[in-house]
């Protein structure tokens, strides 16, 4: 059984180079359904849910190759089959992203209907109303979505909530529609904009990606391209809050801070000292961190996915701090993880409240899911004894070199199994 071990630590010093986001290169990856020829993606992140995704590809018919590090040539030789097998989507629910280029460039698409993961029920009834307003009719049996269409018409959609996965495939199936689609509340976040910027390199015309009005107008045909993926902001909120946790001054290359606002602004109020550089960015934690209140929200709202990180770091503040989450209903359930550790953290609802600790103590803990078992792995920075982290294959879905990162900048950390 393969686990990670951590020993109190800390601080931590040097240097992590921030990879590419996972939420936009699979997406990306997914929009290369659009068009034939050969794609080069640079700054892909290598990590599990990637190779899901090409093996997704690689079952619609295309071939993936690793070219060097980080960087992946795709060959969409045309002719692909429409088609999103149960095996990939229960792996890996972002699958859900290839239904609106395949609807969009083949006029069918057959997708397993993703279950509810470790956070909750995950609905998809906004992604099928957008296609629906674009002209694709939907059945739903054996488990499968079974869409299709004639070429889609552009249209004006408004989202009832700014959905990130919604927005995305309503995009990828509007660059091919006939006329000008717009969707309204849509979701704003960094991802998207890459997302339309590697659309927009392949012809297609997509305005305004990052705010909440988006403007596309469909083309023809689309051509494969190259394109470099965004830094991951969620990675380098990791190693932030690892300083946070631990102490230590560290400077996370590549990083966004223009991505980063307010998860800089709540860890400024933290107590915790932060500057954008030419390199990226530049964190650091030199006294204990005071507690505040914080509430997940769509972007520029702090990320959901940045809660688990928070909340392990208001576990060793001072004070009492109340968390709110917004998003998804059930995304607390690494928090009996974090009391088996010690933290004093009573959930009601959808808010917690924590009440920061000294210290916390290690102990034997699961990863529930990627950011919640990463959240784990810095918590135990700061734990007294030794955490042992099980079932690291949910970290690994998001982070390359997790690990050997952290233990480059000074933590006591290995992987054994
Ligand atoms: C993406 C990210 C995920 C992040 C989330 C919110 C990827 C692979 N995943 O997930 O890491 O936590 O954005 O920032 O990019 N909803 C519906 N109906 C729908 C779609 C969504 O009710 O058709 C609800 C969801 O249940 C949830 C909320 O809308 O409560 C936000 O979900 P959404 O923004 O769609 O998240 P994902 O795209 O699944």
């Amino acid at each position: 059984m393969d686990r990670i071990i951590v020993k109190p630590s800390g601080p931590l010093y040097g240097d992590v180079e921030i990879n590419g986001a996972k939420n936009s290169a699979l997406k990306i990856m997914a929009a290369c359904s659009l068009a034939e020829g050969t794609f080069h993606l640079m700054n892909v992140p290598d990590i599990t849910d990637v190779r899901l995704m090409s093996e997704l590809l690689v079952s619609l018919g295309m071939t993936v190759r690793e070219n060097d590090t980080n960087s992946l040539e795709i060959t969409n030789p045309g002719n692909l089959t429409a088609e999103a097998p149960y095996e990939l989507v229960e792996k890996m629910r972002a699958s859900i992203v290839v239904l609106g280029p395949l609807l969009a460039r083949y006029g069918k698409a057959r997708v397993a209907l993703p279950g509810g993961d470790d956070f909750g029920p995950r609905p998809i009834d906004m992604h099928l109303r957008g296609l629906e307003m674009l002209g694709a009719k939907f059945a739903s049996e054996h488990g499968y979505i079974d869409g299709h269409c004639e070429r889609l018409r552009g249209s004006r959609i408004v989202l009832e909530f700014p959905s990130v996965g919604a927005t995305e495939n309503i995009m990828m199936a509007a660059v091919l529609a006939d006329g000008t689609t717009i969707i309204e509340n849509a979701a704003r976040e960094p991802e998207i904009a890459d997302l339309a910027s590697f659309l927009n390199r392949m012809g297609a015309s997509v305005l305004g990606a990052g705010t909440s009005t988006i403007v596309i107008e469909g083309v023809e045909k689309l051509g494969a391209v190259e394109h470099a993926v965004v830094p991951d902001r969620i990675e380098a909120a990791t190693y932030l809050a690892a300083v946070g946790i631990a102490g230590g001054e560290i400077n996370l290359i590549g990083a966004r801070p223009d991505h980063m606002d307010m998860l800089c602004q709540k860890v400024g109020e933290m107590g915790m000292r932060i500057s954008a550089d030419s390199n990226g960015l530049w964190v650091m934690a030199n006294k204990s961190l005071k507690a505040v209140d914080l509430a997940t929200l769509p972007y520029p709202g702090i990320a959901t996915d940045y809660k688990p990180f928070l909340v392990a770091m208001l576990a060793v503040s001072e004070g009492v701090g109340i968390v709110t989450e917004n998003l998804f209903s059930g995304r607390f359930r690494y928090i009996d993880e974090l009391i088996r550790m010690g933290a004093d953290i009573r959930t009601e609802g959808h808010h917690a409240v924590i009440r920061g600790v000294e210290n916390l103590s290690g102990a034997p803990v699961r990863a529930h899911d990627i950011r919640a078992g990463a959240a784990l792995v810095v918590a135990a920075l700061r734990a007294q004894g030794q955490t042992e982290i099980r079932e690291p294959s949910h970290i690994d879905r998001g982070y390359e070199n997790l690990v050997e990162n952290l233990s480059s900048l000074g933590a006591d950390i290995s992987r054994e199994n």
